[in-house]
């Protein structure tokens, strides 16, 4: 998909379709008036007629307008002007180009920026690529279709190739996460990681198999040892800071399937299963963009790639791993996979010499329980460096919300034979017993882990977002690269 500025007037560029905007209570943007005044007052006569109010996510299209080059004119909602934000901007023109999308349609020029701050003009861009693009990866007739080209109005280079550097990096997340289990799988997952590496200039290392059992990483191993498909570790390096500053690292749970191992999921439960490595494509997702950005920091990925499968060497209840910190794991439920995983990357991540650490994973189920389908849990050792992430999240609009980490819920990881077990006493509080079991290998680096089960990945669609993975999270991982300070 091709992104440029026109510099032509929204009522004579030769589009397919124009995006113009309205404000609450009916204040056109300024494209919008040209295009009514060059078609004879027919937007003014809509918004006369309440048939426009200007209501964030209102969309009216205006077919074959006379007096307007191109074939149609799509008026979006937006709100009040000053309140505006980031999400606000993506959803304007996401939603337009999800609308648009569902035809084959080779050009749309958004002119949606009005003076807007980069930021705003940067989200926009960004949900104008993302809102056209479908999960049906694999349908020969596609329900969305994008477009051969997008041009944006008054937007300056460096926008025009920040927005597209989000918008690219978002998509990559989502495309990683709607592949199937047999396509994406962890030595396919790590090439994709070897690629992206090489086109944007990360350093890249991936270990195998051999190297794990060299790194003695049992506890990832335990989880992996149940399938015929071997595990993957992979080390993505930004290095755009000082020589020897210490990183910031972004980890990511990489279950390219999750069957729920011997305590197998029933089948409604496991249909979704190929989106439990989100957690992993929105860290690479993110690398992508903070090595295209050049961000003036040094950031390291790691991700940990494992299937969760039955076979006759599958963990079995009351197994004993030993992670690769040295702490022994009495495994009570081999569903609950993802901490194994992240058990030892996050060793890694410390050992690699990390000042902070961000881990992303679609851990627990009870996260969905506690804060609905489109909110991420927010956990945390720190809470300076909980509250810069949640705010580097409020900035780009994806919703997260911190739960509390109480010392009592420690007890309830407690083993009897081990020196802690994989999961709590019963399923209450389940996110947070969860995050506890992380916190015991994070070894008091300043840490936030963000569930993001819920947000990552949609059972319906919304009306800027086809329904699948959708790169939540990619764009906050940026925002908070961009302030890091180490
Ligand atoms: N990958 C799942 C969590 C999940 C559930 C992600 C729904 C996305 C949507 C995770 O590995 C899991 O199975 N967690 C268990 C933990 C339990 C056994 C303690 C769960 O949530 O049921
Ligand atoms: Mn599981
Ligand atoms: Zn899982």
């Amino acid at each position: 998909m091709k992104i440029s500025a026109t510099n032509e007037s929204a009522a004579s560029v030769q589009a397919d379709a124009v995006v113009v905007g309205c404000y609450a209570d009916g204040e056109l943007q300024p494209a919008a008036t040209t295009i009514d005044q060059a078609a004879a007052g027919a937007i003014t006569g809509l918004i006369e007629a309440k048939e426009i109010v200007g209501k964030a996510g209102e969309l009216t299209r205006i077919l074959a307008p006379s007096g307007i080059a191109a074939t149609q004119v799509i008026l979006v909602g937006l709100g009040a002007r000053d309140e505006l934000d980031r999400r606000g901007a993506f959803r304007a023109a996401a939603a337009p180009a999800k609308l648009l999308a569902s035809k084959q349609r080779a050009h749309v020029a958004f002119y949606l920026n009005d003076n807007w701050d980069a930021d705003l003009v940067e989200a926009a861009i960004c949900g104008s690529m993302t809102g056209s693009q479908g999960q049906d990866l694999y349908r020969a007739e596609k329900k969305l279709l994008p477009f051969e080209k997008i041009s944006w109005a008054a937007a300056g280079e460096p926008v025009l190739s920040s927005g597209q550097t989000l918008g690219h990096a978002v998509a990559l997340t989502r495309r990683l996460v709607n592949e199937p289990a047999n396509k994406i799988y962890p030595e396919s997952f790590a090439d994709v990681a070897v690629d992206v590496a090489a086109k944007c200039g990360l350093e890249v290392e991936v270990w195998d198999e051999d190297k794990l059992k060299a790194e003695r990483c049992g506890s990832l191993l335990g989880v992996s040892q149940g399938s015929t498909r071997p595990p993957r570790l992979v080390i993505l390096r930004h290095n755009g800071g000082q020589r020897g500053d210490a990183p910031l690292a972004l980890v990511g749970k990489g279950v390219t399937f999750d069957s729920g191992g011997l305590s197998i999921k029933p089948s409604d439960g496991m249909k979704a299963m190929k989106c439990d490595m989100a957690g992993a494509a929105t860290v690479v997702g993110a690398m992508q963009a903070i090595a295209e950005l050049q961000l003036p920091v040094n950031v390291i990925g790691l991700v940990g790639l494992t299937e969760n499968m039955i076979n006759g060497d599958a963990v079995k209840l009351g197994d004993v791993l030993t992670a690769r910190s040295g702490k022994t794991i009495e495994v009570l439920n081999t569903d609950a996979e993802g901490r194994l995983v992240l058990a030892d990357v996050l060793d890694v991540a410390v050992e690699q010499g990390a000042a902070k650490i961000v881990d992303l994973a679609t851990l627990t189920g009870a996260c969905l329980v506690a804060l609905g389908m489109d909110t991420a849990g927010l956990m945390t050792n720190d809470q300076a460096w909980c509250d810069e992430l949640s705010d580097a999240a409020q900035l780009c609009g994806e919703a997260a919300w911190q739960l509390p980490m109480y010392p009592e819920f420690s007890e309830q990881i407690a083993s009897k034979v081990a020196d802690i077990k994989n999961i709590g006493e019963g399923r209450w509080g389940g996110s947070i017993t969860a995050a506890k079991f992380l916190e015991e290998f994070v070894q008091d680096k300043p840490w936030v882990h963000i569930d993001i089960a819920g947000p990552a990945f949609l059972d319906s669609p919304k009306p800027w977002l086809d329904a699948g993975g959708s790169g939540a999270f990619v764009r906050t991982l940026v925002e908070l690269a961009r302030g890091w300070r180490s």
